[in-house]
């Protein structure tokens, strides 16, 4: 099973695909995540990528487009697509490239997320994400690595990001909606809940 999460920035994609890539079985194949670690380990690539994730800006879809295509080459079983795709001709290159069982949008308004995204402390060794609200700790409950705040994490950034998913929103719906496989779920609910609407709509299509 192939599975796109799309949801704008503090949504809980990140957070909902962890609990879905171990109950499925699938390869978790987050963009965002990708950018980040280029950017930690000084690449090209992530020198090019970083200039545009601390403006909230979308990286260029060549880059993108070719970044998935070689983790793609790793894959195993099903995938889950978290952050990607961004933009229609992301949708229609990886439409090119495999089949998509279901797209699950997570919706949620700028203010909920932006108080998310100002809590937030990601795992710089294994990109685990946590809420200072619930989480003291500075170091990762699975790995020991230090825990830190995304420099795309401040207010501005933050509004700006949302803006561009809303920009984006429409195109990428419309190529989904067309082949009926857009599913969206209210993501302002809690973890546990938002998680068993997710399964309920996956398990439908395992049968
Ligand atoms: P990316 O890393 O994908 O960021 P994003 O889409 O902005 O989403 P986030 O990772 O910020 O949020 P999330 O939805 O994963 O939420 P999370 O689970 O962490 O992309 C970053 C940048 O890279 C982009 O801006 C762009 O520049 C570039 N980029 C990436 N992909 C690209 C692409 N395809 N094309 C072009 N450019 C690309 O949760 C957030 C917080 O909320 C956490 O603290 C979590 O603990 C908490 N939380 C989660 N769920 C709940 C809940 N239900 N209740 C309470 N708290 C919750
Ligand atoms: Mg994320």
């Amino acid at each position: 099973m192939n599975v796109i999460f799309i949801g704008p920035p503090g949504s809980g994609k990140g957070t909902m695909a962890a609990r879905i890539v171990k109950r499925y079985e699938m390869m978790h194949i987050s963009t965002g995540d990708m950018l980040r670690e280029n950017m930690r380990a000084g690449t090209d690539l992530g020198k090019l990528a970083q200039g545009y994730i601390d403006k909230g800006q979308l990286v260029p879809d060549a880059v993108i487009i070719g970044m998935v295509e070689k983790k793609l080459l790793e894959s195993y079983g099903g995938a889950l697509f978290d952050g990607f795709p961004r933009t229609e001709s992301q949708a229609t290159a990886l439409l090119k490239i495999t089949d998509i069982d279901a797209v699950i949008e997570l919706e949620a308004p700028l203010e909920l997320v932006t108080a998310r995204m100002l809590t937030r402390k990601v795992c710089r060794k294994c990109g685990k994400v946590f809420s200072t609200k619930l989480y003291k700790d500075n170091f990762c409950d699975e790995c020991g690595g230090e825990l830190y705040h995304r420099s795309d994490d401040e207010i501005e950034t933050i509004k700006a990001r949302y803006m561009v998913y809303l920009e984006t929103l429409g195109n990428i719906k419309k190529v989904f909606e067309e082949r009926h496989l857009l599913y969206t779920v209210d993501a302002d609910d809690t973890v546990d809940s938002i998680e068993k609407k997710i399964t309920e709509i996956l398990d439908r299509k395992l049968v």
